[in-house]
């Protein structure tokens, strides 16, 4: 593949990389589940740098990490000098001095990554910035569909929830459009940037017309943490008119449900469809780990 330094987003990346992203996930995902061992990318450093929480993204990280055989670093903010007033620049110019080979980053601020790019010369992995960007989930997404589908070109997936909070929605789109998927998304108004349509998306706002409709929902979790709870009414009023359950899934009883994690279970979807052999949460979590290896080892390896 062409030469992949860093991964800030799927904006930058080419169809080509992504596919050879994809394809070298397939092989990792493959080794994974036979056990056979994973390239050792032994001598190698990365530091976990992340500022918000995070379960599936670091722990995939983190687990990658350790199968790669990488020599493992993680930042915790909160004991950190950070605490005693040190800057964020001069932080992160420490941490340059320490000469890591990867560095993995979580931030609340749109375009954090941009920051490390210029004052590290580290290789940056963007595991998720404010509502800019978070590449491994599209990654991962995009794996799982096309497992699930075989191709993505002129499937109709269409984005359910928070759109306006969400990276992963502008990853996801980015990396839909690049596939030729057909991409919609669903939510209320409040919920839908003013410019989507500029992106090639269309809109609906009626949840069963795109249940029927698509071959693939992509459901968001409504952010309490960035306020997105105070911009509509209730999270029941909203399970009313866009949650998914077994009794609206009888429109389209074959299409694919994903959703990043976490979900605010009866909320984004009910309890009673956690089991369907068409949801495929927990697969996805798999598929980000499998992303991972392909990372390390596209970017890192012989
Ligand atoms: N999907 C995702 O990014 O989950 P975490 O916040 O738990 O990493």
């Amino acid at each position: 593949m062409k030469y992949l330094k860093h991964l800030t987003g799927i904006y930058n990346l080419s169809v080509g990389q992504i596919t050879d992203i994809l394809d070298e996930t397939s092989v990792q995902k493959k080794l994974l589940l036979s056990n056979e061992s994973i390239e050792n990318l032994k001598g190698k450093s990365v530091l976990n740098l992340f500022f918000e929480n995070s379960t599936r993204t670091r722990l995939s990280f983190e687990r990658a990490e350790n199968l790669s055989g990488l020599n493992i670093t993680n930042f915790n903010p909160e004991n950190s000098s950070l605490a005693k007033g040190e800057s964020i620049i001069d932080t992160i110019r420490n941490i340059d001095a320490l000469k890591f080979d990867f560095i993995i980053s979580r931030h609340p601020t749109p375009g954090f990554t941009n920051l490390l790019l210029n004052f590290t010369k580290s290789q940056i992995i963007n595991a998720g910035d404010g509502t800019n960007e978070h590449p491994t989930q599209a990654l991962l997404d995009m794996f799982t569909l096309r497992e699930h589908f075989g191709n993505l070109k002129n499937k109709k997936v269409c984005i359910v929830g928070d759109i306006s909070h969400s990276r992963v929605a502008l990853s996801d789109i980015f990396a839909l459009s690049k596939l030729k998927a057909n991409i919609s998304v669903c939510a209320p108004n409040v919920f839908i940037p003013r410019n989507i349509s500029s992106l090639g998306v269309s809109v609906c706002n009626d949840i069963n017309f795109a249940i029927k409709n698509n071959d693939a929902l992509i459901l968001l979790r409504v952010q309490l943490e960035r306020e997105a709870g105070n911009s509509i009414s209730s999270l029941n009023e909203y399970r009313k008119f866009f949650g998914i359950n077994s009794e609206r899934l009888k429109l389209n009883e074959n299409i694919a449900i994903l959703h990043p994690g976490p979900f605010n279970k009866n909320v984004e979807l009910d309890e009673d469809i956690l089991d369907l052999d068409n949801l495929f949460i927990f697969e996805q979590v798999t598929n980000g780990l499998a992303v991972k290896l392909a990372l390390f080892k596209l970017m890192l390896g012989s």
